[in-house]
């Protein structure tokens, strides 16, 4: 079987033409996904819904023949999976139960998180059976400091950094949710890679905006745990940690075990990343995702300085954070083009 040229890109392998795939590459900016969506019901019915969370998988590789599906799912499925009720209203964001007690903890750390999760794990058996041998399927959880920010917070969080305000007055609770969801998170992608998913990305959307010894305490060294437990497991596959909003304080997650990739955000300094993280690692993404619901020669132009910046080091392209639901689907199809159109060599 060949070798997905994503996964080579994650190992060390540059090309002319990098390999791409798009954050939130199945959404509601896409017509055939909000068809799949209204049938489904709500948005929790649709994550555990293997054939259709498979069909959603595919309709981007299906449109725009990208190099990566990422399994359809979300970050909150684990907090629902340890028994907390998630609920997502259209237009509001999602809404949770926030634990307030070491007796709520208890009742997280009692639960089997593959109860609920079975049907994740059959969408990925279902959605890799379904794909080409030349595509990777990247499988996803959020960071174990993002996860919390939702747990702790309840609902749609104006500053989720606020946050922080736990670690310094209660280190000790939030130690033990940090670790309680370091455990379960590299559970669930174990179970995602034995499933069949190709690579897995830790999303940390929440990591910006943190002092240097808090973002160390909630954010490297969880994802230190679990990328290094995941190689132990699974040697061959590749992780990807994406800590959105560090900045410079990226070059924190340059050396940790089992880290093969880091995503920059659009904010970040992309010759400053080419300079600092490139030698070191397989480096994705960074182009703003308001271009891409621009388009034209402004977001042709923003994709040529990665391109340029990049083309000598080994690079995944994407955005530098999710498609919104605004992005014209032609938009994607052009940039696609536009990459796979020259030799950037
Ligand atoms: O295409 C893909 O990227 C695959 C699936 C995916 C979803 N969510 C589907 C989704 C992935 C990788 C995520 C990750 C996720 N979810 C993150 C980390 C990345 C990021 O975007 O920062 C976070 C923080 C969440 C939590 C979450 N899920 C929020 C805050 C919301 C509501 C806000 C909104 O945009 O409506 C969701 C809902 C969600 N997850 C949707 C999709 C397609 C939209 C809901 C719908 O279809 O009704």
């Amino acid at each position: 079987m060949p070798t997905p040229k994503f996964i080579a890109a994650l190992k060390g392998e540059r090309h002319a033409v990098p390999p791409m795939w798009f954050m939130r590459q199945a959404g509601r900016y896409l017509p055939e996904y909000r068809a799949v969506r209204a049938e489904a019901g709500g948005f929790l019915d649709l994550c555990y819904d293997p054939e259709r969370a498979s069909v959603v998988t595919l309709q981007p590789i299906e449109r725009f023949d990208v190099d990566a599906a990422i399994l359809f799912a979300d970050i909150l499925l684990l907090p629902h999976a340890l028994g907390q009720t998630v609920v997502f209203e259209s237009g509001e964001g999602p809404k949770l139960s926030p634990p307030t007690t070491a007796g709520d903890l208890e009742a997280f750390a009692a639960a089997d998180v593959h109860d609920r999760l079975g049907p994740v794990y059959e969408t990925v058996k279902k959605t890799r059976a379904g794909l080409a041998a030349d595509k990777a399927l990247i499988g996803f959880a959020g960071a174990p400091w993002t996860v919390a920010t939702y747990m702790l917070a309840g609902g749609p969080l104006k500053d989720p950094t606020a946050l922080r305000a736990h670690v310094y007055r209660d280190r000790g609770f939030v130690d033990a949710l940090l670790d309680l969801l370091v455990e379960r998170t590299i559970a669930y992608l174990s179970a995602q890679i034995d499933a069949g998913v190709d690579a897995v990305q830790l999303f940390d959307t929440w990591a910006g905006g943190l002092p240097g010894p808090v973002l160390d305490v909630v954010g490297v060294k969880p994802t230190e745990r679990i990328a290094a437990a995941l190689k132990d497991k699974h040697p061959e596959i590749p992780f990807i940690a994406f800590p959105k909003g560090v900045g410079e304080k990226a070059s924190e997650y340059l050396h940790l075990r089992g880290v093969d990739a880091l995503g920059i955000d659009h904010a970040l300094d992309p010759a400053w990343a080419r300079a600092t993280l490139s030698p070191h690692l397989t480096v994705q993404g960074g182009l703003d995702p308001m271009l891409t619901v621009v388009g034209g020669e402004a977001m042709e132009n923003a994709a040529t300085r990665y391109l340029r910046l990049f083309h000598d080091a080994p690079y995944v392209f994407n955005l530098g954070h999710g498609f919104t639901p605004d992005t014209p689907p032609d938009n994607v199809k052009r940039l696609v083009d536009f990459v796979r159109g020259r030799d950037w060599a």
